[in-house]
């Protein structure tokens, strides 16, 4: 990830610049500066973005994700309780067919898993360990979400599986891909 500093952005040099430089855990990335850049009220959409509003320890606030998921797949509810375990905020939509849900939220049809998972502008799909899903989302990279395609034994809530070597992947809406980690 890139990150720009005060110093190499004189155009955004602002008052704005300089109250973003007194925080001092603000890590600006690309996205970010476009957000100053654009002014007004999306800098305060910027900084709740990188979760320093006002608040110190906005890092240990529990995460909202908004999981959707079929009634009678069994590992999609426990991967759930899995990402529960890890301290995040879960809002269960059980649905009939998740496939329309994977198609609005531009989920590449190759990349595609049982659940899908919606977190901080960001979409989740399939058994992706919850801690790289928190380490996405500290970075906030361009990226459109993490995908775990298929269904890899022994991944999170697929434990009742013998553990496979699987790829995270890190996907655009445009199906692009890359290798976000081994697990
Ligand atoms: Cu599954
Ligand atoms: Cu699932």
């Amino acid at each position: 990830m890139t990150d720009f500093t005060y110093e190499t952005h004189h155009a955004a040099a602002t008052e704005t610049s300089v109250r973003i430089a007194q925080v001092p855990q603000a890590r600006l990335t690309r996205r970010d500066w476009v957000r100053l850049a654009s002014g007004g009220s999306a800098v305060l959409a910027g900084l709740a973005a990188l979760g320093v509003a006002g608040c110190k320890d906005a890092g240990a606030q529990s995460v909202q994700v908004t999981l959707y998921a079929t009634e009678e797949c069994g590992c999609c509810h426990q991967w759930a309780e899995r990402m529960a375990s890890a301290g995040f905020d879960l809002k269960k939509h059980v649905m009939l067919d998740v496939t329309p849900k994977k198609d609005a939220l531009l989920v590449p049809v190759d990349l595609r898993s049982c659940h899908t998972a919606e977190a901080g502008g960001y979409v989740f799909e399939g058994h992706v360990p919850p801690a790289l899903i928190r380490k996405f989302l500290a970075e906030r990279p361009a990226d459109r979400g993490l995908a775990v395609p298929g269904m890899p034994g022994g991944s999170p809530g697929m434990e009742d599986s013998p553990k496979q070597a699987y790829e995270v992947l890190a996907f655009q809406s445009n199906g692009s891909t890359r290798v976000y980690a081994h697990a």
